[in-house]
């Protein structure tokens, strides 16, 4: 499973991007304002830090308009994903862009039936927001696994992007099920890097090593060469 950071936030994306963990990046309007800073600037400081996918997400409500503002988004890098409102006037800005080369996701989706619809209007990413339907007393993790489902019995290639997770059980529920991407705020994936057993494990065997007086070797290792396979008569 894919792993896609839910921020904007430059500091966090560098740490996960220096661990090798990290996949792309998803952001929302609201992510976007947290930042305070001017967004062309803020989305090439992403760009520059991430290969995979940077979801940028369009604010107009009208397909014209969304269209227009995919395409200027677009232009900003080769590897920004388009994000779309689960509307129908979302799903005819997604068919179009899709037309024009331009990858799409459609966000906001809260049933099974949505991600159908995204599906067939064209998006490569569907992202079902689960946290806000574990907000609102449904199973949120239910619709991940029924669009999985819906997708694989009709050869649908749209990527299921597990949105608006809470908390690290979130996460390993939708690798169990099997979903392409999940996107997660960085406290979620720092709490995933985390375990406190680790961490005494780790001192335990640090205080070990300092009673006994050891000391690593140091200034004296040769750089490794790699040994041919086949030795040579
Ligand atoms: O970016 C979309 C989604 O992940 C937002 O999550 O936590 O605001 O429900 P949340």
């Amino acid at each position: 499973m894919k792993i896609f950071l839910d921020t904007a936030n430059i500091p966090s994306i560098k740490t996960f991007v220096d661990m090798g963990v990290l996949d792309g990046i998803t952001t929302n309007p609201t992510l976007i304002a947290k930042e305070n800073r001017e967004f062309t600037e803020l989305v090439h400081d992403i760009l520059k830090l991430v290969p995979g996918p940077v979801n940028l997400e369009v604010v107009s409500q009208d397909s014209e308009g969304m269209i227009r503002e995919g395409h200027d988004l677009a232009g900003l890098g080769p590897n920004v994903v388009v994000k779309c409102p689960m509307t129908g006037e979302g799903l005819k800005a997604v068919r179009k862009l899709h037309k024009d080369g331009i990858k799409t996701n459609v966000t906001l989706i809260f049933s099974p039936n949505q991600a159908l619809l995204a599906a067939k209007a064209g998006a490569d990413y569907a992202s079902p927001f689960i946290g806000r339907l574990d907000d609102a007393g449904h199973e949120g993790m239910k619709i991940i696994e029924e669009t999985l489902r819906i997708y694989q019995n009709y050869g649908l290639g749209t990527q299921v992007l597990v949105a608006s997770i809470r908390h690290p059980i979130h996460v390993v529920e939708a690798a169990k099920l099997g979903a392409h991407v999940a996107t997660m705020p960085p406290e979620v994936l720092d709490k995933m890097v985390k375990h406190p057993l680790t961490d005494i494990g780790l001192k335990r065997f640090l205080d070990d090593w300092e009673k006994a007086g050891l000391r690593l070797p140091e200034g004296r290792a040769s750089p490794m060469k790699p040994k041919p396979l086949i030795q040579r008569a």
